[in-house]
């Protein structure tokens, strides 16, 4: 039998009968950009993650462009990220005309390394963006107390955190702005494309939703030069549904992930644990061996689905060549590059599948 690495089928049959009247509902409406649904869905994620403010928007990486944008972030400032993400969180600061500077992760977590942000931090630095990979936080302790220190701006990059916490909050994950992505994929994933982002900031909403919406202060009265960012209301309706389950299919995530972690203890290959205070909502559950390469081609021959997150650190990347990074300028992240591999990680995923995959990890490089 084989596994897949999603199963986005798997979730809709648990919900169907919801999803159906809603995207019915939406329809007969005719109400498909703005209004309640949005408006609804937006107070309800701000208050799920523990946030004033939310501002939906057409994905993650336009969430990401609108809260840089709304800050100020542009031409001539630095932004340091880690170099082990999504390019998307990258894409978003050069857009505004801002430079990434890309450093190193923690070996245990993967996560963005302080002392490497602290080391990378110029006359120019502007900002911080702490992305929250794999599903949990990135030591927003430290990051913080060294924005402070620094008089910088924090952005975090939660695309793969929907519900994570650091020493127990949610609130604990966010900066000035914290972006989420509503990729399909993600713990919480649209019917398409969105985005959120969610700030204790008043002023900072109001600019962001006029951003997202052609700079528009009312309509055709245009204050600024905007984008069509908006999250659609047929996605902020399904998303408003599948909120009200994210608990449990996070929970069920991490039972999941305790059973890998427990076959995994002893060998043959080391999951990216949970760091200290943290709980992820293991958006992915990523191990790491030395034999990474034969794993995944053998896990793919018996048709378990698997992936790498990611294979090429972004200061490697030919898109950021000009930066002038070389290889050696971020040894952990571009060794675990080689070494990792993320296996199939869902709520739905059963004991059997979590062991058939086990079984499969232990026989190919056991
Ligand atoms: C860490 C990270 N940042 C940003 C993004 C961008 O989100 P989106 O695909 O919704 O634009 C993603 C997901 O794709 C991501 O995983």
């Amino acid at each position: 039998m084989g596994i897949p690495f999603v199963d986005l089928k798997a979730q809709y049959f648990t919900i169907k009968d919801q999803i159906d009247q809603v995207v019915s509902d939406v329809i007969g409406s005719t109400q498909f950009i703005g209004g309640k649904r949005l408006d609804d869905f937006e107070a309800n994620f701000a208050s799920y993650v523990d946030g004033k403010y939310a501002v939906g928007t057409s994905s993650g990486t336009s969430a990401l462009h609108t809260a840089f944008t709304a800050l100020d972030i542009g031409k001539g400032d630095e932004v340091i990220t880690a170099s082990n993400t999504f390019i998307a969180t990258a894409e978003a600061i050069s857009h505004t005309g801002a430079t990434p500077v890309f450093v190193d992760v923690v070996d245990d977590s993967l996560l963005i390394d302080p002392a490497k942000v602290e080391a990378a931090i110029t006359q120019r630095t502007k900002a911080i963006v702490p992305v929250h990979l794999y599903g949990q936080s990135a030591d927003m302790n430290a990051i913080n107390d060294i924005a402070a220190r620094h008089s910088l701006i924090v952005v975090a990059d939660a695309a793969q955190a929907h519900g994570a916490t650091l020493d127990g909050s949610r609130k604990a994950l966010h900066g000035k702005a914290t972006c989420f992505s509503f990729y399909p994929g993600k713990n919480l994933g649209a019917y398409g494309e969105g985005g959120m982002v969610v700030t204790d900031d008043a002023d900072l909403v109001e600019r962001m939703k006029r951003l997202r919406n052609h700079g528009s202060k009312d309509k055709y009265t245009h204050v600024e030069v905007g984008y069509n960012y908006r999250l659609d209301t047929m996605q902020a309706s399904i998303l408003d549904v599948k909120l009200r389950h994210l608990d449990t299919w996070n929970a069920s995530r991490h039972s999941r992930a305790e059973r890998y972690d427990a076959a995994f203890a002893g060998g043959p290959v080391w999951p990216v644990g949970e760091a200290p205070g943290r709980r992820s909502v293991y958006h992915l559950y990523v191990i790491r061996t030395e034999n990474r390469d034969r794993l995944l081609d053998e896990m793919g021959k018996r048709g378990i689905g698997v992936g790498i997150h990611y294979p090429l650190p972004l200061h490697l990347q030919a898109a950021y060549a000009h930066l002038g990074m070389r290889p050696g300028d971020c040894p952990v992240a571009e060794k675990a590059a080689g070494e990792i591999l993320s296996l199939p990680m869902y709520a739905e995923l059963s004991d059997d599948m979590v062991d058939e995959v086990v079984a499969a990890v232990n026989e190919i490089v056991g």
